[in-house]
């Protein structure tokens, strides 16, 4: 069935959906994205994604086309009209369409995209039982991955990589510390301490990594922000990644070692259930 899609002001069918070929995201990636969960079809922190997003078109010098209000609408008529009960809906914001030219246009108007996916079982997941195998790969990404981009070209050959691996995900690593996962924060447990990278230009700022981590500490879990060594996460009782699509997922096995028990840990066991609990209670 055909599904509901909008661009730039108008809810269309998917086929009738049309971006210029002259479009700076398709020539430049110059342009950002955002993906939101829909659980019991309501969104889960769609203010937390609003606002990432107003950073990362602020830090490119480029224009929202949208009011958060506007955009709050647009992500629920599209959930309404494509009955989504569990599954993302996905935004793209580019500067838009303007002869081909390395410098920014001036006068473009930037182009908006929203469409959903249906994932049903995204909140019962067969992986969050089973736990991910992830590999490390070196982080070959540009330096500002704080910024949400649609140049998403490394992370999709680093999931190829795992894949070929025989592995979920991969782990970037960079001067020697785990930078993130593909499309993923990335977290180790040693004790009852939960170590994840500090926040700066070298991660992005996961909105389910900032939820995660305050209720960590509200259930009195002890938390450190800092870059970890691949040979600290061998050594750690648990890993596991989280992400708007994978909420808190376990990770039991690192370049064919596994961690821990090589079964999915209580720490991430516990988070996962917390997140999903307090994220539906606030949920829009
Ligand atoms: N990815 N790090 C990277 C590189 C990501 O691409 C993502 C999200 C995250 C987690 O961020 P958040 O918790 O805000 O989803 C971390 C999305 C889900 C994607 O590209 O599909």
């Amino acid at each position: 069935m055909s599904r509901t899609v909008y661009v730039n002001g108008n809810y269309v069918p998917e086929e009738d959906a049309k971006v210029s070929v002259f479009d700076r995201g398709f020539l430049f990636a110059d342009g950002v994205y955002e993906v939101t969960s829909v659980l019991q079809g309501k969104l889960i922190d769609f203010d937390g994604h609003a606002v990432r997003l107003q950073r990362s078109l602020s830090e490119l010098d480029m224009k929202n086309p949208v009011t958060k209000d506007e955009l709050l609408e647009i992500h629920r008529e599209l959930v309404r009209a494509n009955d989504i009960d569990e599954g993302l809906v996905y935004l793209q914001i580019t500067r838009g369409a303007a002869d081909r030219d390395f410098a920014f246009p001036e006068d473009a108007e930037p182009t908006i995209v929203l469409f959903t996916q249906a994932k049903p079982g995204l909140a019962d997941s067969p992986k969050a039982k089973q736990g991910m195998k992830v590999i490390s790969i070196e982080d070959q990404r540009w330096g500002r991955r704080d910024i949400k981009t649609v140049q998403l070209l490394y992370p999709s050959m680093g999931k190829m990589m795992a894949k070929a691996a025989g592995a979920d995900d991969a782990w970037m690593v960079e001067d020697g510390f785990v930078t993130e996962g593909t499309s993923n924060n990335a977290y180790i447990v040693k004790g009852n301490t939960i170590i994840t990278r500090h926040l700066g230009n070298e991660i992005l700022h996961g909105i389910t990594r900032a939820a995660v981590l305050k209720f960590a500490r509200e259930a009195q879990m002890k938390v450190e922000e800092r870059a970890f060594t691949m040979e600290e996460a061998l050594q750690a009782d648990e890993a596991f990644v989280t992400s708007a699509s994978a909420f808190v997922m376990p990770v039991v096995e690192i370049d064919g070692n596994p961690i821990g028990k090589g079964a999915p840990g209580s720490v991430a066991y516990r988070l996962r259930e917390i997140y999903l609990d307090e994220s539906l209670k606030k949920a829009v």
